[in-house]
């Protein structure tokens, strides 16, 4: 199989940028994160609410905003909250990833603060850690453009938050028990849309009485759709039935007005979409979420399905859903898609200057980093994933207390510049970057699936793609 890479540029640039203004306003905000019962697939399950909502509330807040979440952990284990997307410029000790920040203890409450300083767009957080997030606990983070910077399209009529995802039915601490048995977590039960299974849309396929999602809107008008893939590992194609999607942002950048009738979302990714409702209502239509890469014979349970419902819709969706692209095993169709994806260089986004006033081109690159992830092996009984030979084990002391306390002796920052071919081993070995640095990241992927990763605190462009 053909084995897609990847290069990503990462600015290790912190300290560019103008330091917080006190006077940049605040958005606080009090969460209470707890298992609440529900049955998206039929079968009872706990999942992870916050404030009893599955999905979470939106943090909505405007470019620069100094953002205060008070986050209450009723749930029976540690807890993280990590703010995909968002860079922590200026204080990285709020990203709520392992090793910086500390788990919650259950019982506790902890504020994390942070700036969306110079940012604008659309991302979502998760709790990270102990495969939590296969049960929920995620939600929409929307930074809008401060009103003297214009967006670069008409204002739509409405924001419409769409989370597609796999799931399973068993739940997440059953699943990370399979792992830690050195059980494979095999294909999902299916793929929920805001937390809702499909809309029985074949009545072998989809059992009665599942609860799906509708989406209401107003003939001729245009919405805004914010679509997230936050799911385990699954690849999905999105499609809406009779309707164009106009691509223009995606992870914080605004992009060149493109039409889709179906996008490959991966597992982590984010993307806006103007999509006007120019049908003529003969009747509801379908919103689709399927398996990509997989053998669609086995996996066609395995389908989130929703409902475009115009308020002069004259009936139900029926009939078979719209077709997914034609070809299965071929990554093609997919790798050009993602090429096809260009920042819009003349509008401004976070500032007034251009996204495109920074010249990439011309950076100096001064790290280069390969790292290859191979097939999960089974290491100290467990499964495991390696990146350059290395699985990497969270040391008992966090990264950020070993560097306060000058404790040298908790990891080793020798993590290798290349891929080694040596047999896989455990360790806590971190990359030495340096400070106002650029690093270039080639990914070269030598497992079968698709990988995504979560590069958390930092911004990146993705310079190229291709299939070796
Ligand atoms: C998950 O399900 C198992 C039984 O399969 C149960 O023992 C466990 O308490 C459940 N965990 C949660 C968080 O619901
Ligand atoms: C989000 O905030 C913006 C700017 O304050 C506001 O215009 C918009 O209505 C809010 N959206 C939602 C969904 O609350
Ligand atoms: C915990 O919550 C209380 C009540 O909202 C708040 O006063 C306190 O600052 C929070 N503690 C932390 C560490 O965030
Ligand atoms: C790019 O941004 C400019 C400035 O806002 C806008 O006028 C133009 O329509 C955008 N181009 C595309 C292709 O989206
Ligand atoms: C429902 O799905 C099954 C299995 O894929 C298929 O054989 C059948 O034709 C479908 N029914 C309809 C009405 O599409
Ligand atoms: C996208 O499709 C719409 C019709 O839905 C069309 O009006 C528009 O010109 C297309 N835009 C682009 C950039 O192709
Ligand atoms: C509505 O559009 C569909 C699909 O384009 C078409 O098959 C149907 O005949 C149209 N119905 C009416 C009432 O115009
Ligand atoms: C997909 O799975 C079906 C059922 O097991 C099998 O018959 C078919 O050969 C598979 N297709 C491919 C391309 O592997
Ligand atoms: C890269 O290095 C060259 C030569 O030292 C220098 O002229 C240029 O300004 C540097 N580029 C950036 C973006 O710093
Ligand atoms: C990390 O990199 C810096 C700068 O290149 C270097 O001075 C330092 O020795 C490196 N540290 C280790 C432990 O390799
Ligand atoms: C993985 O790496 C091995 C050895 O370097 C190579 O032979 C193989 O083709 C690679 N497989 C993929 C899927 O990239």
């Amino acid at each position: 199989m053909a084995c897609p890479a990847a290069a990503l540029l990462l600015p290790l640039l912190l300290g560019f940028l103008a330091p917080a203004r006190a006077t940049d306003p605040y958005a606080f905000f009090d969460w209470d994160v707890s298992y609440v019962t529900r049955s998206p697939l039929g079968v009872p399950q706990k999942v992870i609410a916050i404030n009893k909502e599955f999905p979470g509330p939106v943090v909505n807040v405007t470019t620069n905003y100094n953002v205060a979440v008070n986050v209450l952990n009723s749930l029976d284990e540690p807890l993280l909250i990590t703010w995909d997307g968002i860079q922590q410029r200026k204080n990285c000790w709020q990203d709520g990833v392992l090793g910086t920040n500390c788990p919650i203890p259950p019982g506790w409450n902890w504020t994390y603060n942070f700036q969306v300083k110079d940012q604008i767009g659309s991302f979502f957080y998760f709790p990270p850690l102990s495969m939590q997030r296969a049960a929920g606990g995620f939600g929409g983070i929307t930074v809008n453009n401060r009103a003297v910077i214009s967006v670069p399209f008409d204002t739509p009529d409405g924001d419409i938050r769409l989370f597609i995802g796999d799931w399973y039915k068993k739940n997440h601490t059953d699943l990370r028990k399979m792992l830690d048995d050195g059980k494979e977590l095999g294909m999902p039960d299916g793929v929920l849309m805001n937390g809702k299974g499909p809309y029985r849309y074949n009545d072998s396929l989809v059992p009665a009485g599942i609860e799906y999602e509708t989406i209401d809107v107003e003939p001729g008008k245009t919405y805004r759709f914010r679509v997230h893939n936050v799911g385990i590992s699954t690849s999905l194609n999105l499609r809406i039935q009779g309707h164009n999607m106009a691509m223009v942002e995606t992870e914080g950048s605004y992009t060149m007005k493109q039409n889709f009738t179906n996008l490959d979302i991966h597992v982590g990714q984010s993307y806006s979409f103007l999509v006007t409702m120019d049908q003529n209502a003969s009747s509801d239509y379908y919103i689709v979420a399927s398996a990509r890469f997989v053998n669609e014979s086995l996996w066609t349970r395995v389908t989130g399905v929703a409902i475009l419902h115009y308020s002069n819709s004259k009936g139900k969706a029926s009939g078979p859903l719209p077709d997914p692209p034609n070809d299965e095993y071929d990554k093609t169709f997919s790798m050009n898609q993602a090429r096809s994806i260009r920042m819009n260089v003349t509008t401004g986004a976070a500032r007034p200057n251009p996204q495109g006033s920074f010249h990439y081109g011309q950076i100096n690159v001064t790290q280069v980093y390969k790292l290859r992830n191979m097939p999960p092996v089974t290491i100290n009984g467990k499964k495991r994933t390696t990146l350059n030979g290395i699985s990497y084990s969270p040391p008992a002391t966090p990264l950020r207390l070993a560097d306060l306390y000058d404790k040298k002796e908790v990891y080793t920052l020798d993590f290798p510049t290349m891929p080694s071919d040596g047999p896989p081993v455990i360790g806590s070995s971190v990359i030495n970057s340096t400070y106002k640095n650029f690093m270039e990241i080639v990914f070269q992927n030598n497992d079968t699936k698709v990988q995504t990763y979560h590069i958390d605190g930092y911004a990146f462009w993705v310079v190229g793609n291709g299939l070796r």
